[in-house]
């Protein structure tokens, strides 16, 4: 099914730029000098291509074309999902405001940012997981090829608005990350 390809594919990459922001916010508690840029533009990613991006195709275009055909006891279930995008907004939203104190070398401010970094990472993960077992199962049960395609239509047009893939906009910050390490030619 294509529509489960494409929310697949986007999680592998979503869990790649998560280890990504993992590796940036594992300096802090040693003292490493905090690049506040990395930790701005990842944060950004997982706003705008996450948030904004992933959990809207599936908010607006999958979510509502499963509920027309999933048995109505799944409905509430299904539903959970909403309540998980919700609760890693407000944590990205925490996160946006730490940021800025973290610019200005405020160490409660990044304190407080890693706390919440790590409970972000933590419920992102569990969510895809949870995503992956049991609505994908129920998705390949529920959903004909014709809703397959009326998704991906739906997923199309959204990209479009967007402008960009979200593995395209991960690889394009995977090439900022890794030419920050490299070293300056002469
Ligand atoms: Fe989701
Ligand atoms: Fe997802």
């Amino acid at each position: 099914m294509k529509t489960l390809a494409v929310l697949a594919r986007e999680h592998g990459t979503i869990e790649s730029m998560a280890q990504r922001f993992e590796v940036e916010i594992a300096r802090i508690p040693g003292g490493e000098e905090v690049d506040a840029e990395a930790l701005e533009r990842l944060l950004g990613f997982f706003e705008l291509e996450v948030d904004g991006h992933h959990q809207e195709k599936e908010e607006r275009v999958f979510l509502p074309r499963l509920l027309l055909r999933a048995p109505s006891e799944e409905a509430r279930a299904l539903r959970g999902l909403l309540d998980d995008h919700r609760a890693q907004r407000q944590l990205l939203a925490g996160m946006r405001g730490e940021i800025e104190g973290v610019a200005y070398g405020d160490g409660g401010a990044l304190n407080a940012l890693l706390h919440n970094a790590r409970r972000y990472l933590t419920v992102q993960r569990e969510h895809s997981r949870w995503e992956g077992a049991r609505l994908f199962p129920l998705a390949r049960l529920c959903l004909s090829r014709r809703d397959d395609h009326a998704i991906c239509r739906g997923f199309r047009r959204l990209e479009t608005n967007h402008g960009h893939a979200l593995w395209d906009a991960a690889a394009a910050l995977v090439a900022w990350l890794e030419l920050r390490r490299a070293p300056a030619s002469a």
